[in-house]
């Protein structure tokens, strides 16, 4: 009886809570369509950790293909106060409709009140969908 509870107890108190879970890629979606120098935002869902428990939850990347292999997924909120930007295809660039930042295709901060361009998940190919990883890579600073 003592070792049913011990054992439990000991594990939870020495091994890391995060310990041996991977970090996992999502499957945000097919681009085999996707057009070179043209942002669809795709809408996918992903499973996050709380805790104990694992919520699935909606979430949107805009991807750009920049070769016939290569991507880039720009996670949705603006890098300035996290309002959802959107691609402006008259300017042919991103914008977001909170303070006006502007971004290029490739994420650079072409003018607004933006410090950074923005931010990017990892991303990676499987056939012809695209896997984004969770870890949110920081945009390039600003210019000025
Ligand atoms: S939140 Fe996007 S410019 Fe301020």
């Amino acid at each position: 009886m003592a070792a049913a509870v011990a054992i439990p107890a000991t594990r939870y108190l020495l091994v890391p809570a995060r310990a041996g879970r991977k970090e996992g890629w999502t499957e945000a979606g097919d681009v085999s369509q996707l057009a070179s120098g043209s942002p669809v935002e795709l809408v996918f869902r992903r499973n996050r950790r709380d805790g104990w428990r694992v919520i699935s939850e909606k979430s949107t990347v805009w991807v750009v293909r920049k070769s016939e292999n290569e991507f880039v997924a720009f996670a949705p909120q603006c890098p300035h106060l996290g309002c959802a930007f959107h691609w402006d295809e008259k300017q042919r660039h991103f914008l977001c409709p909170c303070h006006t930042s502007a971004f290029s295709l490739d994420g650079a901060v072409l003018s607004g009140p933006s410090a950074r361009g923005l931010d990017r998940y990892p991303a990676r190919l499987e056939q012809n969908r695209l896997l984004v990883g969770s870890e949110v890579i920081p945009g390039a600073r600003a210019a000025w």
